[in-house]
Protein backbone atom coordinates (compact mmCIF):
# COMPACT_ATOMS: atom_id res chain seq x y z
CA UNK A 1 0.00 0.00 0.00
CA UNK A 2 1.45 3.03 -1.36
CA UNK A 3 1.02 6.49 1.14
CA UNK A 4 -1.39 7.45 -1.06
CA UNK A 5 -3.39 5.18 -0.72
CA UNK A 6 -3.51 4.60 3.17
CA UNK A 7 -4.49 8.73 2.98
CA UNK A 8 -6.50 8.65 -0.13
CA UNK A 9 -9.46 9.72 1.24
CA UNK A 10 -7.51 12.44 3.80
CA UNK A 11 -5.61 14.76 1.47
CA UNK A 12 -3.16 14.76 -1.15
CA UNK A 13 0.29 13.33 -0.85
CA UNK A 14 3.15 15.08 -2.49
CA UNK A 15 7.04 15.24 -2.69
CA UNK A 16 9.70 17.67 -3.28
CA UNK A 17 11.74 16.40 -6.68
CA UNK A 18 15.00 17.49 -8.20
CA UNK A 19 15.74 17.32 -11.63
CA UNK A 20 17.33 13.34 -12.03
CA UNK A 21 14.18 12.03 -10.24
CA UNK A 22 11.71 13.95 -12.63
CA UNK A 23 13.96 13.04 -15.51
CA UNK A 24 14.82 9.66 -14.07
CA UNK A 25 14.80 6.19 -16.27
CA UNK A 26 15.22 4.40 -12.72
CA UNK A 27 12.38 1.93 -12.86
CA UNK A 28 12.48 1.59 -8.85
CA UNK A 29 12.28 5.83 -8.43
CA UNK A 30 9.39 5.56 -10.93
CA UNK A 31 7.55 3.23 -8.96
CA UNK A 32 8.10 4.57 -5.89
CA UNK A 33 7.51 8.29 -7.29
CA UNK A 34 4.24 6.70 -9.12
CA UNK A 35 2.93 4.61 -6.40
CA UNK A 36 3.24 6.24 -3.61
CA UNK A 37 2.59 10.20 -4.50
CA UNK A 38 -0.54 12.04 -6.11
CA UNK A 39 1.31 15.50 -5.92
CA UNK A 40 4.67 17.14 -6.84
CA UNK A 41 6.27 19.90 -5.55
CA UNK A 42 9.92 21.19 -7.16
CA UNK A 43 12.24 21.24 -4.29
CA UNK A 44 14.70 23.73 -6.14
CA UNK A 45 13.68 23.89 -10.03
CA UNK A 46 11.67 26.28 -10.17
CA UNK A 47 13.21 29.22 -7.44
CA UNK A 48 14.32 32.51 -9.25
CA UNK A 49 18.06 31.81 -9.74
CA UNK A 50 17.45 28.36 -11.70
CA UNK A 51 14.59 29.32 -14.20
CA UNK A 52 15.55 33.36 -14.36
CA UNK A 53 19.17 33.30 -13.54
CA UNK A 54 19.76 36.70 -16.01
CA UNK A 55 16.96 39.40 -16.55
CA UNK A 56 16.55 38.40 -20.32
CA UNK A 57 17.43 34.65 -20.14
CA UNK A 58 14.93 32.09 -18.32
CA UNK A 59 15.23 28.60 -18.53
CA UNK A 60 12.34 26.13 -18.53
CA UNK A 61 13.90 23.01 -19.19
CA UNK A 62 13.11 21.84 -15.81
CA UNK A 63 10.04 23.25 -15.29
CA UNK A 64 8.48 21.62 -19.11
CA UNK A 65 9.98 17.97 -17.76
CA UNK A 66 8.39 18.78 -14.28
CA UNK A 67 4.43 19.77 -15.66
CA UNK A 68 4.75 17.08 -18.01
CA UNK A 69 5.49 14.28 -15.61
CA UNK A 70 2.74 15.91 -13.47
CA UNK A 71 0.35 15.68 -16.29
CA UNK A 72 1.43 11.91 -16.78
CA UNK A 73 0.91 11.10 -12.98
CA UNK A 74 -2.47 13.45 -12.67
CA UNK A 75 -0.79 14.61 -9.53
CA UNK A 76 -1.91 18.22 -7.93
CA UNK A 77 1.44 20.01 -9.46
CA UNK A 78 3.09 22.68 -6.91
CA UNK A 79 4.78 25.60 -8.23
CA UNK A 80 7.58 26.59 -5.53
CA UNK A 81 8.46 29.40 -5.42
CA UNK A 82 7.23 33.25 -7.08
CA UNK A 83 8.92 35.34 -4.42
CA UNK A 84 11.68 34.32 -1.85
CA UNK A 85 14.98 35.91 -0.08
CA UNK A 86 16.91 32.93 -0.81
CA UNK A 87 17.85 31.71 -4.55
CA UNK A 88 16.87 34.73 -5.95
CA UNK A 89 19.77 36.81 -8.05
CA UNK A 90 21.19 39.80 -7.00
CA UNK A 91 19.90 41.72 -10.38
CA UNK A 92 16.82 41.22 -9.24
CA UNK A 93 17.76 43.82 -6.29
CA UNK A 94 20.78 46.06 -8.05
CA UNK A 95 21.16 48.51 -10.93
CA UNK A 96 24.33 48.77 -13.05
CA UNK A 97 26.48 50.13 -10.31
CA UNK A 98 25.62 47.50 -7.38
CA UNK A 99 22.36 50.12 -5.89
CA UNK A 100 19.50 48.88 -4.92
CA UNK A 101 16.95 50.11 -7.14
CA UNK A 102 13.72 51.37 -6.10
CA UNK A 103 10.13 50.11 -5.51
CA UNK A 104 9.05 50.52 -9.17
CA UNK A 105 11.66 48.65 -11.14
CA UNK A 106 11.69 46.23 -8.42
CA UNK A 107 7.79 45.64 -9.11
CA UNK A 108 8.87 45.70 -13.23
CA UNK A 109 11.13 42.82 -12.62
CA UNK A 110 8.70 40.78 -9.73
CA UNK A 111 5.92 41.51 -13.01
CA UNK A 112 8.03 40.03 -16.13
CA UNK A 113 8.95 37.19 -13.46
CA UNK A 114 5.67 35.87 -12.36
CA UNK A 115 3.87 36.56 -15.54
CA UNK A 116 7.05 34.33 -17.48
CA UNK A 117 7.07 31.68 -15.35
CA UNK A 118 3.36 31.12 -13.25
CA UNK A 119 2.19 32.59 -16.91
CA UNK A 120 4.20 29.86 -18.70
CA UNK A 121 2.16 27.09 -17.04
CA UNK A 122 -1.18 28.33 -16.43
CA UNK A 123 -3.68 25.68 -16.31
CA UNK A 124 -1.25 23.37 -15.90
CA UNK A 125 0.19 24.19 -12.09
CA UNK A 126 -2.42 23.86 -9.52
CA UNK A 127 -0.99 25.87 -7.14
CA UNK A 128 2.35 28.65 -6.46
CA UNK A 129 3.94 28.98 -3.30
CA UNK A 130 3.39 32.47 -4.28
CA UNK A 131 5.78 34.06 -1.52
CA UNK A 132 7.93 32.13 1.17
CA UNK A 133 9.53 33.02 4.32
CA UNK A 134 8.74 36.89 4.35
CA UNK A 135 8.55 36.61 8.30
CA UNK A 136 10.53 37.17 11.46
CA UNK A 137 9.92 34.34 14.33
CA UNK A 138 7.96 37.17 16.56
CA UNK A 139 6.03 37.85 13.40
CA UNK A 140 7.31 40.88 12.36
CA UNK A 141 8.34 41.67 8.65
CA UNK A 142 11.82 40.06 7.34
CA UNK A 143 14.37 42.42 6.75
CA UNK A 144 15.10 41.36 3.22
CA UNK A 145 15.71 43.15 0.12
CA UNK A 146 12.02 42.78 -0.80
CA UNK A 147 11.30 44.23 2.36
CA UNK A 148 14.00 47.04 2.57
CA UNK A 149 13.18 48.07 -1.09
CA UNK A 150 9.06 48.16 -1.40
CA UNK A 151 7.99 47.62 2.53
CA UNK A 152 5.47 44.83 3.58
CA UNK A 153 3.39 45.73 0.58
CA UNK A 154 5.82 43.62 -1.73
CA UNK A 155 3.86 40.63 -0.38
CA UNK A 156 0.53 41.61 -1.94
CA UNK A 157 1.90 42.41 -5.19
CA UNK A 158 3.95 39.07 -5.77
CA UNK A 159 -0.18 38.02 -5.15
CA UNK A 160 -1.79 40.32 -7.32
CA UNK A 161 0.74 39.18 -10.41
CA UNK A 162 0.31 35.81 -9.50
CA UNK A 163 -3.41 35.95 -9.82
CA UNK A 164 -2.81 37.61 -12.87
CA UNK A 165 -0.82 35.38 -14.48
CA UNK A 166 -3.08 32.53 -13.60
CA UNK A 167 -6.14 33.24 -12.12
CA UNK A 168 -7.68 29.69 -11.63
CA UNK A 169 -4.31 28.30 -9.75
CA UNK A 170 -4.89 27.91 -5.83
CA UNK A 171 -2.25 30.90 -4.16
CA UNK A 172 -0.24 30.11 -0.83
CA UNK A 173 2.21 31.94 1.71
CA UNK A 174 4.22 29.70 2.86
CA UNK A 175 6.51 29.22 5.79
CA UNK A 176 8.57 27.34 8.56
CA UNK A 177 8.05 27.34 12.50
CA UNK A 178 3.96 28.31 12.46
CA UNK A 179 3.49 26.48 14.82
CA UNK A 180 5.43 29.23 16.81
CA UNK A 181 2.52 31.59 18.22
CA UNK A 182 4.09 34.69 17.41
CA UNK A 183 5.19 34.18 13.89
CA UNK A 184 2.13 32.12 12.88
CA UNK A 185 -0.15 35.63 14.48
CA UNK A 186 1.92 38.06 11.88
CA UNK A 187 1.35 35.57 9.01
CA UNK A 188 -2.29 35.40 9.75
CA UNK A 189 -2.92 38.76 10.35
CA UNK A 190 -1.35 39.76 7.43
CA UNK A 191 -3.19 36.97 5.22
CA UNK A 192 -6.52 38.45 7.03
CA UNK A 193 -5.87 41.81 5.93
CA UNK A 194 -4.84 40.61 2.07
CA UNK A 195 -8.01 38.92 1.87
CA UNK A 196 -10.15 41.88 3.12
CA UNK A 197 -8.58 43.92 0.87
CA UNK A 198 -9.73 41.38 -2.15
CA UNK A 199 -6.37 39.73 -2.65
CA UNK A 200 -6.74 36.13 -3.32
CA UNK A 201 -5.16 33.68 -0.94
CA UNK A 202 -6.06 30.72 -0.73
CA UNK A 203 -3.84 28.55 1.47
CA UNK A 204 -1.12 28.65 3.96
CA UNK A 205 1.94 26.46 3.85
CA UNK A 206 3.40 25.37 7.34
CA UNK A 207 6.71 23.65 6.51
CA UNK A 208 7.23 20.72 8.62
CA UNK A 209 10.78 20.89 8.99
CA UNK A 210 10.67 19.01 12.56
CA UNK A 211 12.78 17.46 15.00
CA UNK A 212 12.20 13.83 16.92
CA UNK A 213 11.05 16.38 20.01
CA UNK A 214 9.97 20.03 18.48
CA UNK A 215 8.01 21.00 18.16
CA UNK A 216 5.03 19.30 20.41
CA UNK A 217 1.87 17.90 19.06
CA UNK A 218 -0.13 20.80 20.78
CA UNK A 219 1.73 23.31 18.67
CA UNK A 220 1.38 21.55 15.58
CA UNK A 221 -2.20 21.64 16.35
CA UNK A 222 -3.20 24.52 17.66
CA UNK A 223 -1.07 25.79 13.89
CA UNK A 224 -3.46 23.76 11.94
CA UNK A 225 -6.91 25.06 13.80
CA UNK A 226 -5.65 29.08 13.86
CA UNK A 227 -5.20 28.50 10.06
CA UNK A 228 -8.69 26.73 9.56
CA UNK A 229 -10.21 29.41 11.90
CA UNK A 230 -8.53 32.81 9.86
CA UNK A 231 -10.35 31.12 6.85
CA UNK A 232 -7.24 29.50 4.88
CA UNK A 233 -6.95 26.41 3.96
CA UNK A 234 -3.92 24.33 5.49
CA UNK A 235 -1.37 22.65 4.04
CA UNK A 236 2.10 20.88 5.36
CA UNK A 237 3.92 21.67 2.76
CA UNK A 238 7.70 20.44 3.26
CA UNK A 239 7.19 17.44 5.91
CA UNK A 240 10.63 15.86 7.66
CA UNK A 241 11.64 14.89 10.36
CA UNK A 242 15.74 15.45 11.54
CA UNK A 243 16.92 12.79 14.04
CA UNK A 244 20.44 14.11 14.22
CA UNK A 245 21.30 16.41 17.63
CA UNK A 246 22.01 19.84 16.21
CA UNK A 247 24.92 21.72 16.51
CA UNK A 248 24.71 25.05 17.84
CA UNK A 249 27.46 27.71 18.53
CA UNK A 250 25.01 28.62 21.32
CA UNK A 251 25.32 25.29 22.86
CA UNK A 252 28.60 25.23 22.59
CA UNK A 253 29.66 23.21 19.59
CA UNK A 254 32.47 23.87 17.46
CA UNK A 255 31.08 25.01 14.18
CA UNK A 256 34.59 24.59 12.17
CA UNK A 257 35.20 20.85 13.32
CA UNK A 258 34.37 17.81 10.47
CA UNK A 259 30.72 16.86 11.26
CA UNK A 260 31.13 13.36 9.21
CA UNK A 261 33.35 12.17 11.74
CA UNK A 262 31.88 13.27 14.82
CA UNK A 263 30.31 10.56 17.16
CA UNK A 264 28.30 13.11 18.70
CA UNK A 265 26.64 15.25 15.77
CA UNK A 266 26.51 12.29 13.37
CA UNK A 267 25.84 8.88 15.32
CA UNK A 268 24.23 7.25 12.54
CA UNK A 269 27.10 7.19 9.83
CA UNK A 270 27.55 3.46 9.11
CA UNK A 271 23.35 3.18 9.73
CA UNK A 272 20.83 4.32 12.12
CA UNK A 273 19.65 2.30 15.23
CA UNK A 274 16.16 0.30 15.75
CA UNK A 275 15.87 2.46 18.54
CA UNK A 276 16.29 5.25 16.41
CA UNK A 277 13.93 4.35 13.49
CA UNK A 278 11.59 3.38 15.85
CA UNK A 279 12.09 6.62 17.00
CA UNK A 280 11.27 8.04 13.69
CA UNK A 281 8.72 6.21 13.40
CA UNK A 282 6.55 6.83 16.21
CA UNK A 283 6.97 10.46 15.77
CA UNK A 284 5.69 9.98 12.45
CA UNK A 285 2.80 8.41 13.66
CA UNK A 286 1.99 10.83 16.54
CA UNK A 287 1.87 13.76 13.89
CA UNK A 288 -0.24 12.07 11.47
CA UNK A 289 -2.83 11.38 14.12
CA UNK A 290 -3.06 14.88 13.97
CA UNK A 291 -3.13 15.72 10.33
CA UNK A 292 -6.08 12.91 10.46
CA UNK A 293 -7.78 14.17 13.23
CA UNK A 294 -7.45 17.24 11.50
CA UNK A 295 -8.37 15.89 7.66
CA UNK A 296 -11.21 18.44 7.09
CA UNK A 297 -8.93 21.74 6.93
CA UNK A 298 -5.74 19.55 5.72
CA UNK A 299 -5.64 19.55 1.66
CA UNK A 300 -2.09 18.31 0.68
CA UNK A 301 0.64 16.50 3.27
CA UNK A 302 3.94 17.54 1.18
CA UNK A 303 7.34 15.27 2.16
CA UNK A 304 10.34 17.24 1.47
CA UNK A 305 12.63 14.76 -0.37
CA UNK A 306 12.10 11.79 -2.29
CA UNK A 307 14.49 9.22 0.26
CA UNK A 308 17.26 9.80 2.58
CA UNK A 309 19.52 9.83 0.15
CA UNK A 310 19.45 13.17 -1.49
CA UNK A 311 17.28 14.64 1.98
CA UNK A 312 18.76 18.83 2.68
CA UNK A 313 18.93 17.55 5.95
CA UNK A 314 22.22 15.39 5.11
CA UNK A 315 23.66 19.38 4.60
CA UNK A 316 21.88 21.16 7.77
CA UNK A 317 22.94 23.24 9.77
CA UNK A 318 26.41 21.61 8.96
CA UNK A 319 27.12 19.78 5.80
CA UNK A 320 28.07 15.94 4.90
CA UNK A 321 26.21 14.01 7.83
CA UNK A 322 23.91 11.36 7.41
CA UNK A 323 20.26 11.95 8.36
CA UNK A 324 17.19 9.49 8.26
CA UNK A 325 14.04 12.27 8.18
CA UNK A 326 12.02 10.84 5.22
CA UNK A 327 9.77 7.42 4.85
CA UNK A 328 12.33 6.00 2.26
CA UNK A 329 15.63 5.17 2.88
CA UNK A 330 18.90 5.27 0.60
CA UNK A 331 17.63 2.43 -1.58
CA UNK A 332 14.56 4.07 -1.74
CA UNK A 333 12.84 1.16 -0.20
CA UNK A 334 10.37 1.44 2.63
CA UNK A 335 11.38 2.06 5.98
CA UNK A 336 9.02 -1.17 7.67
CA UNK A 337 8.06 0.17 10.86
CA UNK A 338 7.16 3.99 9.69
CA UNK A 339 4.96 2.51 7.30
CA UNK A 340 3.37 -0.14 9.47
CA UNK A 341 2.42 3.16 12.25
CA UNK A 342 1.32 5.53 9.26
CA UNK A 343 -1.34 2.44 7.75
CA UNK A 344 -2.36 2.27 11.29
CA UNK A 345 -3.39 5.90 12.51
O1 LIG B 1 23.16 22.00 -7.84
C1 LIG B 1 24.31 22.50 -7.17
C2 LIG B 1 25.53 21.70 -7.54
O2 LIG B 1 25.79 21.86 -8.91
C3 LIG B 1 26.72 22.18 -6.69
O3 LIG B 1 27.82 21.40 -6.96
C4 LIG B 1 26.39 22.10 -5.22
C5 LIG B 1 27.50 22.62 -4.34
O4 LIG B 1 27.03 23.19 -3.16
O5 LIG B 1 25.24 22.87 -4.98
C6 LIG B 1 24.09 22.41 -5.68
O6 LIG B 1 23.01 23.26 -5.36
C7 LIG B 1 22.49 23.11 -4.07
C8 LIG B 1 21.02 22.74 -4.21
O7 LIG B 1 20.42 22.74 -2.96
C9 LIG B 1 20.80 21.37 -4.86
O8 LIG B 1 21.30 20.36 -4.05
C10 LIG B 1 22.63 24.41 -3.34
O9 LIG B 1 24.01 24.67 -3.06
C11 LIG B 1 21.87 24.38 -2.05
O10 LIG B 1 21.88 25.69 -1.48
C12 LIG B 1 20.43 23.99 -2.32
O11 LIG B 1 19.77 23.88 -1.11
C13 LIG B 1 18.36 23.93 -1.19
C14 LIG B 1 17.84 25.03 -0.28
O12 LIG B 1 16.44 25.03 -0.27
C15 LIG B 1 18.34 26.39 -0.72
O13 LIG B 1 18.14 27.33 0.21
C16 LIG B 1 17.80 22.59 -0.75
O14 LIG B 1 18.16 21.60 -1.71
C17 LIG B 1 16.28 22.67 -0.62
O15 LIG B 1 15.80 21.49 -0.04
C18 LIG B 1 15.92 23.84 0.26
O16 LIG B 1 14.53 23.90 0.32
C19 LIG B 1 13.99 24.90 1.18
C20 LIG B 1 12.68 25.36 0.55
O17 LIG B 1 12.90 25.80 -0.76
C21 LIG B 1 12.04 26.46 1.38
N1 LIG B 1 11.89 26.03 2.74
C22 LIG B 1 13.07 25.52 3.40
C23 LIG B 1 13.68 24.39 2.59
C24 LIG B 1 14.86 23.79 3.30
O18 LIG B 1 15.90 24.73 3.42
Amino acid sequence: QGLKDIFKDSYHIGVALNRWQVTSDDPKAKSVIENNFNSLSPENGLKWERVHPDPDRFNFEFGDEYVALGEKMRAFTIGHCLVWHQQVPDWVFEDEVGDLVGKDVLYSRMENHIQTVAGRYKGKINGWDVVNEAFNEDGSFRESKWFQIAGKDFIKEAFRNAQKADPDAELYYNDYNVWRASKRKGILDFAKEMKAEGIKIDAIGMQGHYQLESPTLEEIEQGIIDIHEAGFKVMITELDVDVLPRPRRAEGADLNMNFANSDEYNPYKEGITPEAEAKLAQRYEDIFAIYEKHKDKITRVTFWGLSDRNSWLNNFPVRGRTNYPLPFDRNLDPKKEVFEKLAGV
